[in-house]
């Protein structure tokens, strides 16, 4: 007989989660004493993003909570992770707390518990108070006091009502895109912005494990990170280093020093080693670690990689799926599951990981409404494909505790504006009319068979 996938062969203990951030949902970007984020500033700013959309009213989350709460709890899911926003509840970063920011997201919490769903908090997804930023923001020295604040007023407010947390959303991705190829907010360019950001932000993530730890009773903490596997173009010896140079970004970098490993200093990528002499990186190498609960792995594609003289530093460029052709996502990712279940196991096999969380994994597609439908079959033989990996790697013995899909419903994608929906739920930005579509109903089926 055909086996039909169910959430049943995951076992009962399994989390099903579907995930948002702040930045992407809420909207309400100056409402209720909220200060500017990096992405309100960065989104201003001609041309940064796709067809000029803003975050300034996202899917408007921040009115709808409750008819989106129940839109998690009618496709059958039972774990909700959001984000808090910095600049809602501390409007310039440091000083002052906005009491009627902390309010939402009690709200927020309330409703999840109120309908049976387990809150997951992310505490820093991306959007930086922008008054932060103009003092120089992750690549401030003063980041870290004023981040452990930032941790700590949310621990006090919430720490008796929420029990899973995840310090950072994935560090490489904002530091990276950010902070020294200028893609992403804030819009910086450089190692001199570049290194200082992954040092502050390696610290932040362990330290605010700590404050979490110290302040939140029974806290099963952890921070999220993107992984993706690196395959080199050829097997030539100037695209095999490359392709080692891009992995030891895309996925050492952050992890290494967690788990106790320090940085990924390689002989054959010399230009890390700046990060050891920056703020005398390795005599708090100790502080870097943090004996996280679980880790948040994040998948969404593999990459090709092919030497490239021309790139600055890294030496290397991507060999993109379109030109490959092969099978590709509406951001242009390749979608490969194989590479999802080795990557999970790459990461288990490190040693010193407990377990393993699923927080992202998803697919945008151009979505088409026809006659109130979206029947978006791409997006449900993603999730298929890629539950199937999770599956295995658990069936392998990978302590993964549990998976996230990204995302609820279609909201702002970062640079790429409106015009790339990962959502399970199709939103009109117009009118903020919410459609299920297809997956959205094929998960609810796989959750409830
Ligand atoms: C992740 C990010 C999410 C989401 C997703 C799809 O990197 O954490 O916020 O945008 O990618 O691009």
């Amino acid at each position: 007989m055909h086996h039909i996938l169910s959430a049943r062969d995951f076992g009962k203990n399994f989390q099903w989660g579907v995930a948002i951030a702040a930045a992407q949902n809420e909207g309400a970007a100056g409402e209720d004493g909220k200060g500017a984020s990096i992405w309100d500033a960065f989104a201003k700013r001609p041309g940064k993003i796709r067809g000029g959309g803003r975050p300034t009213t996202g899917c408007d989350f921040y009115h709808r909570y409750k008819d989106d709460l129940l839109l998690v709890k009618a496709l059958g899911f039972t774990v909700f992770r959001f984000s808090l926003s910095w600049a809602r509840i501390l409007p310039d970063g440091t000083g002052k707390v906005n009491k009627e920011g902390i309010a939402f997201y009690h709200k927020v919490i309330d409703e999840c518990l109120k309908l049976g769903l387990i809150p997951y908090v992310t505490l820093y997804h991306w959007d930086l108070p922008q008054e932060l930023q103009k003092k120089g923001g992750w690549a401030n020295y003063f980041i870290n006091k004023w981040f452990n604040r930032f941790v700590t007023v949310c621990a006090e407010a919430y720490g008796d009502k929420v029990k899973n947390w995840i310090i950072i959303n994935e560090p490489f991705g904002f530091t990276s895109l950010g902070y020294m190829i200028g893609r992403h907010a804030p819009g910086k360019t450089g190692l001199e912005n570049f290194l200082p950001a992954i040092y502050h932000t390696s610290l932040a993530q362990a330290e605010g494990g700590r404050i979490i730890r110290n302040l939140v009773p029974y806290a099963h903490i952890g921070t999220a990170f993107s992984f993706s596997q690196v395959v080199p173009h050829s097997d030539k010896k100037e695209d095999l280093a490359a392709a080692n140079r891009v992995d030891i970004l895309m996925n050492r970098l952050f992890i290494e020093p967690v788990i106790g490993k320090g940085y990924p200093i390689d002989d054959s990528f010399k230009f890390l080693e700046k990060l050891q002499l920056h703020n005398k990186a390795w005599k708090f190498a100790d502080r870097l670690q943090f004996d996280f609960d679980f880790i948040g792995l994040q998948y969404y594609f593999p990459v090709v990689i092919k030497y490239n003289p021309l790139v600055p530093y890294v030496q290397a460029t991507e060999v993109n799926a379109k030109s490959r052709k092969v099978p590709h996502t509406a951001m242009g990712w390749e979608i490969n599951a194989d590479s999802f279940y080795r990557t999970i196991k790459r990461i288990w096999l490190y040693g010193g990981v407990k377990e393993i969380v699923i927080t992202e994994n998803g697919a945008a597609f151009k979505d088409e409404v026809k006659n109130g439908i979206i029947n978006d079959t791409e997006r449900i033989d993603y999730f298929r494909h890629h539950l199937k990996a999770v599956l295995k790697a658990k069936r392998e013995g990978v302590n993964i505790k549990g998976y996230f899909a990204w995302t609820l419903m279609d909201n702002f994608e970062w640079s790429e504006g409106y015009t790339k929906r990962f959502g399970l739920v199709h939103v009109d930005f117009k009118t903020q009319l919410r459609t299920i579509k297809n997956s959205g109903y094929w998960w609810r089926d796989f959750l409830n068979g």
